[in-house]
């Protein structure tokens, strides 16, 4: 009687933990794929080299069609960052042209970019990137962060205690260096919800040119570059981990005085 109890527990068990996975594969889109990043974990921080890196793929494929509205060029001199000098930041954004005025003329004009200056857009609005590409490309300012994925039970539930908080990297990463799969089709792609992405694959092996030595593959083009749309989407992150950090420690000692302060107001109370 007790054996078959039992089983009956053990199949509605199996049948509750398969009926999920069951759903999963009925569905053609995948589980991004777990990667290693410095900036995981709570001492977790930026590579600068990668992040400059991130920048070039950046500026020289994504922003055509994508726009990173919150990112203005002097950003990429601050501490924390790619850290750029403040030279070579002026000299880049003097060669865009942005939009200006009006001036005495009443007109609008155009002038070289200064360091203070947003990184520009590549179109005018979200309608005419849609006429253009049959989809609007979303702004690259906080992408990494915005982009998320259900782990399902009980990964969900662990997750907070093993610090993973680098869901949207993750699926960047897995979106464009292992998504684009089907010869034939160059807009399927298994990790973007649907299977089907108006993005056709966006980079091929040697396309950015590196001169720090690294391969110029479409795997190292995209940890780099999502490396940096996670900084762009973060750029306090290290500060953030070393408060973390510093306020942990502090409560930890907190704790202990208050252990020993507490022993000592009540030594000899009976
Ligand atoms: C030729 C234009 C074009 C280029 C170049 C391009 N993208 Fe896209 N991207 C798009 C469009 C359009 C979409 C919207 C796709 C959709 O909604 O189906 C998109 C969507 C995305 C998404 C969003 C997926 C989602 O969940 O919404 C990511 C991430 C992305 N692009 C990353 C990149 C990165 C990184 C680069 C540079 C290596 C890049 N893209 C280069 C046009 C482009």
């Amino acid at each position: 009687m007790i054996r078959l109890k039992t089983l009956g527990l053990a199949a509605v068990l199996a049948a509750a933990i398969a009926l999920p996975a069951a759903a999963q594969h009925s569905h053609e889109t995948k589980t991004p794929e777990r990667q290693s990043w410095s900036f995981a974990g709570p001492f977790g921080t930026f590579d600068r080299a990668q992040l400059q890196r991130g920048f070039r793929v950046f500026r020289e494929v994504c922003s055509n069609c994508h726009s990173a509205k919150l990112v203005s060029f002097r950003n990429l001199a601050q501490p924390g960052g790619p850290e750029f000098s403040e030279a070579q930041v002026k000299a880049l954004s003097a060669e865009y042209k942005v939009q200006d005025g009006p001036g005495e003329d009443g007109k609008m004009f155009e002038r070289p970019g200064r360091p203070a200056d947003r990184f520009p857009s590549p179109y005018a609005n979200p309608e005419a990137a849609k006429a253009t590409l049959g989809a609007v490309p979303p702004d690259m300012s906080v992408l990494a962060k915005a982009r998320s994925y259900s782990r399902g039970f009980p990964l969900f539930l662990v997750d907070p205690f093993i610090q993973y908080q680098e869901h949207g990297p993750d699926y960047i990463y897995s979106l464009l260096a292992l998504g684009y799969t089907d010869d034939k089709d160059p807009n399927a792609n298994v990790y973007f919800p649907g299977g089907h992405i108006a993005m056709a694959k966006p980079l091929s092996d040697g396309q950015v040119e590196y001169t720090d030595g690294s391969p110029e593959t479409v795997q190292q083009y995209t940890r780099d570059v999502t490396a940096f749309l996670m900084w762009i989407a973060e750029p306090k992150l290290e500060e953030r981990k070393k408060t973390g950090f510093k306020v942990m420690a502090f409560l930890l000692l907190f704790a202990g005085l208050l252990y020993f302060t507490k022993k000592r107001v009540w030594a000899g109370a009976h």
